[in-house]
This record gives C-alpha cells, sequence and structure tokens, in this order.
C-alpha cells in the first residue's frame, strides 16, 4: 500500500530538527513511503485573533460548514499537506520546556475548535441534516492519521514537550507512534544510537501508515494509562489530580514504591482524547455560547461594553 508520510519541522534552517526530520524521512522513505519535508519557518502562519468565525460564522461549525479559518496566509495550503498525508512527523525544538510559541500559535489555529473531530461531527451532522450538497466539513479531516512527535532539547529542561505534543493530537484524535523527547541533544547528529532511533521512528510511523489495523502505540507509557501524559495537575483540594493532557481526574497512589495515577472507569466518559468526551465539550460550548449571546442582546451588557470602549484607548506604534 502506497503512503505518504510528511515531516514538518520547526528547528533553525538546516540544523539539528530539520536533520533529524530528514533522518526520520530516509527511514519511512526506505520502508516505502512517498516522502515530503516542510519547514515550519518557511511559511507566513499568523496567529488565531479569536474571532471565532469558524465556529460561529456563515461557514462555520453551527452552520454546518467547513470551519475553515478565515485568515489570509498559509495554513490552508498547510492544511492540505497534512490532510493529503498518512502521516506526520512533527520535529520541534523545545522552547521554555514545551513546544515553541510558533507551534503553539498554529495549534490555536490546526488544533482549536475547527479542527476537533468532536465540533466537526456535530457540523457534519448538521450539513447532512440541511441537505444541501455543497459545502460541509472537509472529509480528509476525519481520515485516522498517524503523527510522531519528536522534541528536541539544548538541555534537560523539557517536562512539558510531551504533553503540549500530546493535546495538539487529542484534538483531531491523531493515531501517534512515537512519543520521543531528546534533551541536551544540541549534538544528536553526531550521535549513532540516538540518530537510529530516530530513523526506526520514521520507519515506525511508515509501518503503521502501511498496516493501520496493526497500529500500536510506541511512545512511553507515561503515568496516564488513558493519554500516556506525565503531567498532572494538582487541583485546589490538592487531593484530587487532573490529567493534564486528557483531563481525567483521580489520585495519585503509590503502588510497589511507583507514582500510579489511579481513576474511576467513569472519568473516561469525558475524557478530551475520546469523542463522547469531546461531544459533551461542544454541547457545554454550546450552551454557554446561547446564554452570551443572549447576554449580548440585553441593553444592559451595551451598556457596560460602551463604558469600556469609552474608558482608554489602546496605544500603539505609528504607522
Ligand atoms: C527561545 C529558546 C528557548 C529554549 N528553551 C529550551 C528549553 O527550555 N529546553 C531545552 O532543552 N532547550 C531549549 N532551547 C534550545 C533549543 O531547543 C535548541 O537550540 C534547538 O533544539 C536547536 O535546534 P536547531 O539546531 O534545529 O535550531 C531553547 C532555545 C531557544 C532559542
Amino acid at each position: 500500500m502506497s503512503v505518504k508520510i510528511l515531516a514538518i519541522s520547526g528547528g533553525s534552517k538546516n540544523g539539528t530538527n530539520d536533520q533529524m526530520a530528514k533522518e526520520a524521512l530516509m527511514g519511512a522513505q526506505e520502508t516505502g513511503a512517498e516522502i515530503e519535508f516542510i519547514h515550519m519557518l518557511d511559511l507566513n502562519l499568523v496567529p488565531c485573533n479569536g474571532c471565532i468565525s469558524c465556529v460561529t460564522g456563515k461557514d462555520g461549525i453551527f452552520a454546518g460548514g467547513s470551519g475553515r479559518c478565515i485568515r489570509k496566509d498559509d495554513l490552508n495550503w498547510l492544511e492540505d499537506k497534512i490532510y493529503d498525508s498518512d502521516g506526520v512527523i512533527f520535529v520541534m525544538p523545545i522552547f521554555e520546556k514545551g513546544v515553541p510559541g510558533f507551534f503553539r500559535a498554529f495549534q490555536d489555529r490546526f488544533a482549536g475548535p475547527n479542527h476537533d473531530v468532536g465540533m466537526l461531527t456535530i457540523a457534519k451532522d448538521i450539513h447532512e441534516k440541511s441537505g444541501k450538497v455543497e459545502g460541509g466539513p472537509d472529509p480528509r479531516a476525519f481520515k485516522k492519521r498517524f503523527a510522531t512527535f519528536i522534541g528536541i532539547g539544548g538541555s534537560d529542561w523539557a517536562c512539558r514537550m510531551s504533553a503540549d505534543f500530546g493535546l495538539f493530537a487529542m484534538v483531531q484524535q491523531w493515531q501517534v507512534v512515537d512519543d520521543l523527547v531528546f534533551t541536551w541533544a544540541k549534538s544528536l547528529t553526531m550521535e549513532d544510537d540516538r540518530v537510529a532511533t530516530i530513523r526506526e521512528a520514521g520507519r515506525n510511523i511508515a509501518k503503521a501508515a502501511m498496516d493501520p489495523s496493526n497500529y500500536k502505540y510506541l511512545g512511553d507509557p507515561g503515568i496516564c494509562a488513558n493519554c500516556h501524559s506525565r503531567l498532572m495537575y494538582l487541583t485546589d483540594d490538592a487531593e484530587t489530580v487532573e490529567c493534564s493532557v486528557c483531563g481525567i481526574k483521580g489520585e495519585l497512589v503509590i503502588e510497589d514504591g511507583k507514582i500510579k495515577f489511579a481513576y474511576p472507569p467513569e472519568q473516561l466518559e469525558h475524557a478530551h482524547n475520546t469523542l463522547p468526551g469531546k461531544i459533551k465539550h461542544v454541547e457545554d460550548i454550546g450552551k454557554n455560547e446561547g446564554a452570551f449571546a443572549a447576554a449580548k442582546q440585553t441593553e444592559e451588557y451595551r451598556r457596560r461594553a460602551d463604558a469600556y470602549k469609552a474608558f482608554i484607548q489602546p496605544s500603539k506604534p505609528e504607522k
């Protein structure tokens, strides 16, 4: 079966991230995949400005539309590249312990509401019920696509990297094959063992795409049995712990001298990486948006909004 594997690097031009993205692509190619390489910083990707046209606009989710972003830059080009691939290898430098800011900006637009499988499922449903033939969400958005994440750091400040990638992955329900974080990796290119692991990761994602029914997660098992995260948030009562990635709540217990995350099975019903969990989240958002839309129609809201608007104007540089 012919598959296409794309690698997206966010490092400096021809630096370690680019080199390791190519190393992984060599592995994918020798397994028989067609390959393509994208250097993320070649693209013009503006940040999400929170207009939520993708949700509430004419072509938005709640109108049964495509939810495509209306900002004019290279996002839709990149979306096409990703949608036309079977698997993507994301190779990103570690900045401030996690993904770099430009990847977060991309995440807001590519792993925000308009790419959430729950949102898109609702949009598809609305579109089908409308009886329209044209429009609706892009069918390619629903395809099970594979991802491998590689984080490369210049030190050992890396504890948010895998969680950042995990959160990105669960929105579109990517099937993650490998999740690799390399610390003290400035000279990675010279380290044969770690380079071989990256070549193997390239082979792994190509094999997964060629044989989807035998897909297996090959990354670190982590602490959360549901999503493999190791990043836990201690909630206000300091008794409950929330998995920072999939959002399920439980407690930390010690078993055989090891920390374990224990949670009641019903927590899985609203885990952010499951379709029922996503649908519930969209329904909650829908109710909240409805209440907000009603508040905005009132005189009192207009009075308050006008008062803030008139109070002070933002300073900005002369153009
Ligand atoms: C703004 C900035 C923040 C960084 N923060 C971290 C960090 O928190 N942890 C870490 O291990 N490396 C950090 N680094 C090092 C980069 O991860 C490293 O320079 C990069 O992976 C090198 O890849 P390249 O050769 O592809 O550019 C940081 C680098 C920059 C520029």
